[in-house]
């Protein structure tokens, strides 16, 4: 088994440095296969294709959410707004831009708070590049992605207090080559690993654990001034989870054989979360932050690696930051070897990367609570998870995405119903995964990942721990729609729609109805709503929202963007690749973009400048360009205050477009010296964004 799946595994270097993509063959079935030529086959009925998809997007909200009368209460121009105040959009686009600077409309203000390596706890050490591993530990982490704004009440995670709360972010990854002082001379990319010296396999100890440490979660506590502005304060709440704090393993993982580690013997702990990219806040009022292209930080050198390793591209040798390596051997360091080296399980690591995979729920308002991984949720590059709105009495659903190419949509259905006030975490840890169908016909089904069920069955899968582990392979067998790359996800508060981005997939050869574009250069956003209007229902009825595209200029027809509307995309609103998503109070569809650091304001990618942030009407069809960023950053992660006066936006790596060939000329922050404009010490840095409406208004309106 595991050698036909290493066969079926490909690293794709597609110029997305920062998210190595592990490229799945799949040995699909003839019945998808057959779907898949109905599907090339309903697109080439006419160029008609795309525009008639288009339309098809108008008729959602209409045709599947009209029991819910809350739909009318948008303001959203389409004659029936119920007396609502005027267009949900009220702010003038701004245009692509390639500047190294954040550009908001006219009528908006911003500020940077928070950057890489400001102090928020233990002894506060001041931010210098020369900082310790340790010192980094007491600092925000780096290449900041999915934040959350939680009222200082602790009790609503979208209702409270707007001028005071805690600010949760994750910390996707790092690039050495910012965080170490010097290597001055050498040819460093944005993923470079700095090694002891040339063909030296030891990394130096310090700089291993500084990277560690600035990966995880940071909690700040954060109040807004008289001047709109904000600011940090010291404070019990303030917070660093990295990839060294202990965590305990809950849901029917937790104990089992796969999880058995040389520190944790029952299985039931770990250490650390990493690559947390996107995030999900419960109804219960707790944070949850996705472990998303975790498998590039482990090796595995045995001959033969199992399929747990294998189906999630985990490579022999040449590890993402070959942490392993570091100088002194320590457990904390060689854990990410996965090579069998002992008698057993309980004698070396072979199991650690079974313990990375999953979504890591945060109680932000219990500074000393122990992260719990959720393995009920499963096992795969988890972008993020969004909830539906949690009712009472019935069971609590979530979404979350596999970011990576021909991967899945999962939905999980709690077994228990939902009681506000006794609802806790727990309630995750029993209940059914599903895994996404999406029908040619705009029909879909969710499939259950149930043990004994659809295949997953003895001896192929022992249990249900085995199912979860092995997610992604549970997924395929019983039969899940390959996604171009699903990113974020997002809810509409007002019709329960479900819109999920996936962010591109150049590399698809084989259409499918939901997946339409062979060379998905520039991505689209899906969307369906769960029949009856039920998020625990079992099927749906999607289409497909918008598509990311150039207005043209390709000249390639089917790469073209469409808009809500059905309209081909303009310079106010062309977009490529989303991935940060957010729908706020009044349906404002918030759409981030990640345009891969090898591809930015280049060839076909020229057009759209720098990454930046949209803002769609789902009723009008209405989308303008809302934030462009600074040079070589992607935007990602955004919230509002409960008043939707204040909003937060993360860049993340400004300036990892700097070639080598630019870093070894010691032109080292040269594309970029956003955000403190000191080149000479100081490095570009991840940051957070505040921004507010100069007449006090709604963020957007
Ligand atoms: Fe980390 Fe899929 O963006
Ligand atoms: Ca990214
Ligand atoms: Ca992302
Ligand atoms: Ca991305």
């Amino acid at each position: 088994m595991s050698n036909e799946v290493r066969n079926q595994i490909t690293i794709v270097d597609n110029g997305n440095g920062d998210e190595p993509q592990v490229s799945y063959t799949d040995n699909r079935p003839f019945a998808s296969v057959l779907e898949a030529r109905l599907a090339r086959r309903s697109l080439l009925k006419g160029s008609a294709g795309a525009a008639a998809l288009g339309f098809m997007s108008l008729g959602l909200a209409g045709c599947l959410s009209s029991s819910d009368s809350s739909d009318d209460e948008v303001g959203g121009g389409d004659g029936d707004n119920g007396g609502e105040a005027g267009p949900l959009i009220g702010f003038t686009a701004v245009a692509p831009s390639e500047s190294d600077e954040i550009v908001v409309p006219p009528g908006y203000s911003y500020q940077v708070i928070l950057p890489w390596g400001t102090p928020i706890t233990g002894t506060m050490p001041a931010f210098d590049i020369t900082n310790t591993g340790e010192e980094q530990g007491m600092q925000m982490g780096s290449h900041h992605d999915g934040m959350h704004f939680f009222p200082i009440e602790g009790e609503e995670p979208f209702e409270g207090s707007s001028d005071e709360g805690l600010l949760v972010m994750n910390h996707e990854y790092v690039e050495p080559r910012f965080m170490h002082l010097d290597h001055i001379g050498e040819k460093l990319s944005s993923s470079a690993v700095i090694m002891r010296g040339e063909n030296s396999d030891i990394r130096d100890r310090d700089q291993a654990l500084k990277e560690m440490n600035a990966h995880g979660v940071s909690v700040v506590h954060v109040q807004k001034r008289s001047d709109n502005r904000w600011e940090h304060v010291q404070s019990h709440y303030n917070r660093r989870v990295t990839g060294l704090t202990h965590m305990e393993l809950a849901g029917p993982v937790r104990g089992s054989d796969l999880a058995r580690t040389k520190y944790s013997p029952n299985g039931t702990r770990t250490r650390g979360t990493l690559n947390n990219c996107a995030m999900g806040v419960t109804p219960w009022n707790t944070y949850m932050a996705a472990e998303e292209n975790w498998a590039g930080y482990f090796g595995n050198a045995d001959a033969t690696i199992p399929r747990e390793h294998a189906r999630y591209g985990i490579r022999a040798t040449d590890t993402r930051y070959r942490w392993a390596l570091a100088e002194g051997g320590e457990d904390q360091f060689i854990r990410f070897d996965a090579t069998s080296k002992g008698a057993s399980a309980l004698e070396d690591y072979r199991n650690e990367p079974n313990c990375f995979g999953w979504m890591v729920e945060i109680d932000p308002f219990e500074p000393d609570s122990k992260p719990v991984k959720r393995t009920s949720l499963g096992r795969f590059g988890h972008e993020g998870v969004v909830f539906g709105p949690a009712v009472e009495g019935q069971p609590v659903v979530c979404y979350s995405g596999d970011d990576s190419t021909n991967e899945f949509i999962y939905k999980f259905v709690s077994e228990q119903p939902f009681q506000k006030g006794v609802t806790d975490g727990s309630i995750l840890d029993t209940g059914t995964l599903y895994v996404g169908r999406f029908n040619d016909d705009g029909s879909g089904d969710w499939l259950p990942l149930v043990h004994g069920q659809n295949g997953l069955t003895a001896p192929e899968f022992a249990d249900q721990a085995d199912v979860l582990v092995n997610t992604r392979l549970a997924a395929g067998i019983v039969g899940g729609t390959p996604m171009d790359r699903p990113e974020w996800g997002a809810v509409d508060p007002n019709n329960g729609d479900v819109y999920f981005t996936l962010t591109n997939n150049s590399g698809r050869s084989e259409a499918n109805g939901a997946n339409p574009r062979t060379q998905n250069r520039h991505g689209h956003i899906v969307r369906w709503a769960e029949a009856d209007g039920n998020h625990a229902s079992t099927t749906f009825a999607w289409d497909i929202f918008l598509f990311g595209g150039d207005a043209g200029q390709s000249g390639v027809d089917n790469l073209k963007g469409k808009g809500p509307d059905g309209e081909t995309l303009t310079a106010d609103n062309l977009l490529s690749s989303p991935d940060g998503l957010w729908i706020d109070k009044d349906s404002r569809v918030w759409i981030q973009t990640d345009i891969g650091e090898g591809s930015q304001n280049s060839g076909v990618f020229e057009v759209f400048g720098n990454n930046a942030m949209l803002c769609a009407d789902p009723k009008t069809g209405e989308m303008r360009r809302f934030l462009t960023g600074p040079v070589g950053q992607e935007i990602t992660g955004v919230i509002t205050t409960p008043d939707q006066k204040t909003m937060f936006i993360n860049v993340q790596h400004p300036g990892a477009t700097t070639t080598p060939e630019e870093w070894g000329a010691g032109q080292r922050y040269v594309r970029s010296s956003w955000p403190d404009r000191n080149p000479v010490r100081v490095p570009p840095r991840s940051a957070t964004v505040v921004i507010w409406k100069d007449d006090g208004g709604v963020i957007g309106s």
